[in-house]
């Protein structure tokens, strides 16, 4: 008999039932549904709700309870429907009648949405964490890779050459946005929805500031209506996931083709690449290339969410139940890949003797004369213009900018004097002198500041972790400490 069977004269249908399920994939939440059990039932203890006795016991019986989940030893199958209904069934096969008061002032709907909730925050934590890691692989590699030149690209052509620092300091930006857009999303993650039950709120004096509190939310929903039906928390959640998605698949394609025999930039460890059943002399970037395949599932679980929530009317309806599966692989597929690259990158051998160089070929340079000579006066336009000639000329006989004497720069422009001969690379670079731009002491001081906002991340990480109740604690601490 299911728990809401007293109105039912047969019981489900086998097919109906296993197609309702979720425990096979809700039973990850088992830690937070036992944690918003411990609470509630300290809540309902205190509120005098339930008698000490019977809350005691309560708590007791979700202690065997989760060393049970703990070890393996509790059957989920699909008769059980989902991990509520598994922890309260088994629950009162421990301890009897009294298990059946854990349910009161509550329902499955406000106890779900608490669960997700509380899964969610976690993922925060966990994602953040994983940013932090990468963020310090980054940092060590421009770190120690600090002056080394090689060519900026637009359209995948060379443009003009920067450092090979400032290049890895760009990922450092995007996983710091990353990891602040996920602190955003925890503001409105952070809210305690348990006392809505059903939909309509509860008939009983219960203290939902006291069960917050418990649980380590700042805030209790303020609807009940909306705190049931609401998972615009997870889409949120999902969407900044789908970006990091997408700045992973941008370094993972950056260093497919920097690996390439064309590129030549870099070689990723061997342990990350493999072998080709084929082909003897084969070194494949697959993890690199699994990391931007990985993108789509990402993004498609976003849009998979959206599509769940756009038609349903308030309250609670049973879509929500397809909540979980997009979350939880997002959540699973971004931790794996943001630990994987950043692997990577602490592996990655950089390729000086051809960074360099490549730096400066294809006129890379050619922006740098033009500025010569709009620094002596003449607009830019212009300069640009006769720099462009100077490019064709040099493309004709097969020179580089670099190799013009001073006769052949004078005589497509008197402007240009002894000291326009030969620029370099380190020139062009240098003289990107403004805060945010590729010159050596800018990107110096953007790698400390970029180390000190990783320290400062670090420490509201700890915070943020700071603030999760333990399991632990709420099972075993007196009834009487609140
Ligand atoms: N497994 C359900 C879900 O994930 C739990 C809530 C069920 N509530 C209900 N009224 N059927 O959404």
């Amino acid at each position: 008999m299911k728990q809401w069977g007293g109105r039912f004269t047969s019981s489900a249908a086998p097919s109906a039932e296993a197609f309702g399920a979720s425990i096979s994939f809700d039973c990850r939440l088992w830690p937070f549904d036992l944690m918003g059990s411990a609470a509630h039932c300290r809540m309902l203890a205190h509120t005098n709700i339930l008698t000490p006795r019977d809350a005691q016991s309560i708590l007791d019986g979700l202690g065997i309870v989760a060393n049970e989940l703990a070890a393996g030893q509790l059957d989920l199958s699909e008769k059980w429907e989902d991990i509520h209904t598994r922890v309260e069934s088994r629950l009162g096969e421990l301890i009897g009648a009294a298990a059946g008061r854990l349910h009161t002032a509550r329902s499955r709907n406000d106890q779900v949405a608490l669960d997700v909730r509380l899964f969610a925050r976690a993922a925060i934590a966990d994602e953040i964490d994983a940013l932090i890691g990468i963020q310090r692989a980054f940092l060590d590699l421009a770190g120690s890779n600090m002056e080394v030149l090689m060519p900026g690209f637009t359209h995948l052509q060379h443009a003009q050459p920067v450092l090979f620092s400032h290049h890895m300091l760009a990922y450092v930006e995007m996983f710091d946005r990353d990891a602040a857009r996920l602190l955003d999303c925890h503001e409105r993650t952070d809210v305690l929805p348990l006392g809505s039950g059903a939909l309509a709120g509860v008939p009983y004096p219960i203290d939902r500031q006291m069960t917050a509190r418990l649980l380590g939310f700042s805030r209790i929903s303020l609807n009940s209506i909306d705190a049931v039906s609401d998972r615009d928390f997870v889409a949120e959640h999902l969407a900044a996931l789908a970006l990091i998605a997408m700045h992973l698949s941008r370094l993972a394609e950056e260093l497919v083709l920097w690996s390439t025999a064309e590129f030549g930039f870099v070689t990723i460890d061997e342990g990350y690449t493999t072998g080709s059943s084929i082909m003897p002399q084969k070194r494949n970037p697959d993890l690199a290339e699994l990391v931007r395949g990985k993108t789509g599932r990402v993004f498609g679980h976003l849009f998979s969410l959206l599509t769940t929530l756009k038609g349903q009317p308030l309250a609670y309806n049973k879509d929500l139940q397809e909540d979980k599966e997009a979350f939880f692989d997002s959540v699973d597929t971004i931790t794996a890949s943001l630990g994987i690259m950043k692997e990577m990158v602490q592996g990655l051998q950089v390729h000086v003797e051809t960074t360099g160089p490549s730096a400066v070929s294809q006129f890379a340079l050619a922006t740098d004369y033009a500025d010569y000579l709009a620094k002596k006066g003449l607009p830019f336009r212009e300069a640009h213009g006769i720099v462009g000639q100077l490019v064709k000329t040099c493309e004709a006989d097969g020179r580089r900018l670099e190799d013009l004497s001073l006769e052949d720069l004078q005589a497509i422009s008197p402007l240009f004097e002894s000291d326009a001969v030969s620029l370099s690379a380190h020139d062009a670079v240098a003289a990107r002198q403004v805060p945010g731009g590729t010159a050596p002491d800018q990107v110096r001081s953007a790698h400390t500041a970029a180390h000190s906002r990783l320290a400062e991340r670090t420490a509201q990480l700890a915070r943020l972790r700071a603030g999760f109740p333990s399991l632990e604690t709420l099972l075993t601490r007196p009834l009487d400490v609140t």
